[in-house]
């Protein structure tokens, strides 16, 4: 039974799992997941924002293009082997959940689904996005993580709903 928590609830455990394996973003229908773990978590415009970055050779990229919305989910310690595959295998070749094992239910608040399997996972609705913009990038980040020049669509996604189990 899932519930529905405050931001700040959740904040430093997302946070910590950024740093660590990561959490899964979760788009498109049939859903992929695809590990990330960059991503800012904030306030704008009077709202909640998580702010996911997909590079556009992302099988993610398509559904963040063409869809609305998106969620994503935090997974407990033991899943540490599947985050490793859904950030390391495009689900352009494989079923990811199929192949991790992983169910997905629809979200209550977007058109997306989240993993059953998640801890807490966040339901956003794309209000803006933008290309990263090397004019004004530092061109040490540029030098270290942008050597194909192949910049991060930036996606900001509102966020309408946050459930922890
Ligand atoms: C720990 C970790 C974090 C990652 N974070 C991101 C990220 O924030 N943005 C991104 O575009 N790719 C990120 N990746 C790479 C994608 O998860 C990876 O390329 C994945 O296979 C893409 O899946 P897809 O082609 O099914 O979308 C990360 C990978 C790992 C292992």
């Amino acid at each position: 039974m899932r519930t529905k928590v405050a931001l700040s609830e959740v904040l430093l455990e997302t946070l910590n799992r950024l740093d660590g394996d990561g959490i899964l973003l979760v788009a498109g229908d049939p859903p992929n997941p695809m590990t990330i773990g960059w991503s800012t978590i904030g306030h704008i415009w009077n709202k909640d924002v998580m702010n996911v970055l997909v590079r556009p050779v992302r099988y993610t990229f398509q559904f963040m293009e063409s869809e609305e919305d998106f969620s994503v989910c935090v997974l407990p310690d033991r899943y540490r082997k599947e985050l490793n595959l859904c950030g390391t295998r495009s689900g352009r070749d494989i079923n990811k959940l199929e192949v991790c094992n992983l169910h997905v239910e629809k979200c209550s608040n977007v058109n997306s689904f989240f993993i059953s399997e998640s801890t807490i996972h966040f339901e956003c609705r794309i209000v803006h996005k933008h290309f990263l913009d090397p004019a004004t990038l530092d061109p040490a980040i540029i030098k270290r993580y942008y050597p194909q020049k192949d910049y991060h669509m930036v996606y900001y996604g509102e966020i309408v709903g946050i459930f922890r189990n």
